[in-house]
């Protein structure tokens, strides 16, 4: 039987084809994306290192030896590589179910190719089942919840985690998200939120899914 932890390293280990020798890899956070890093490790003589989303991606990279670059100094790279909470046919994702949505989005925005990897349990028809994390600066936790209430879902706060950035998750609830475009930019302009786990404008560019029958890529 194939588990989905298999088909999770199935997609993992298909995106190592995109990896090109001699250039830095942009590491996304995860259960799936630490399939990825181990078999990068397996490749490292092939990279120059990465940059990163989370400081636990940075660790386990670090653990096994590979090189981490701070994403102020190196210039564009060619992809970004990191799993999805839910994703639709359109490639829009809901991300952030590790809390390491914020800097997800800023090194995938740098990255000329965003690569999906998932199960496919993560395929949905439209994305709102999987609770859409906010990210908030502390203080205006409240407000930003009361705001989402007047949009039409139904916010908790996400106790006990402060993202790498020092801030706080808003988890929302029963929100069917049939724009997700439109959503990601209305979200983004209550003040206090720092960034949403809607990944439309910028979606994945390839979709790399682990299946009964291995790996299928989408491009
Ligand atoms: C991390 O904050 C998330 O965006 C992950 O990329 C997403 O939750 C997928 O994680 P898994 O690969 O563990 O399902």
């Amino acid at each position: 039987m194939t588990t989905q932890d298999d088909k999770k390293r199935a997609a993992a280990q298909a995106a190592m084809q995109f990896v090109k020798a001699d250039t830095i890899v942009g590491v996304g956070t995860g259960s799936t994306v630490n399939y990825f890093i181990d078999a990068l490790a397996e490749k490292q003589d092939l990279i120059k290192g990465a940059v990163s989303s989370s400081e636990a991606s940075t660790q386990r990279l670090k653990n096994h030896g590979i090189e981490v670059f701070d994403l102020n100094e190196v210039g564009s790279f060619d992809i970004y590589v990191d799993g999805a909470d839910e994703i639709t046919e359109h490639k829009h994702m809901i991300k952030g179910g590790g809390a390491a949505l914020t800097r997800e989005k800023i090194v995938a925005a740098v990255a000329k190719t965003f690569i999906c990897i998932i199960d496919d349990t993560k395929q949905v028809p439209i994305l709102g089942k999987f609770p859409l994390p906010i990210e908030v600066i502390p203080l205006a936790r409240s407000y930003v919840a009361r705001e989402i209430v007047k949009l039409g879902g139904d916010p908790m706060y996400r106790q006990g985690v402060v993202t790498d950035n020092g801030n706080v998750i808003i988890d929302v609830f029963n929100l069917d998200i049939l724009n997700p475009p439109e959503l990601e930019t209305t979200i983004n302009q209550i003040v206090g939120v720092v960034c949403n786990g809607i990944f439309a404008h910028r979606g994945a560019d390839i979709v790399i899914t682990g299946t009964d029958n291995g790996a299928q890529i989408s491009q």
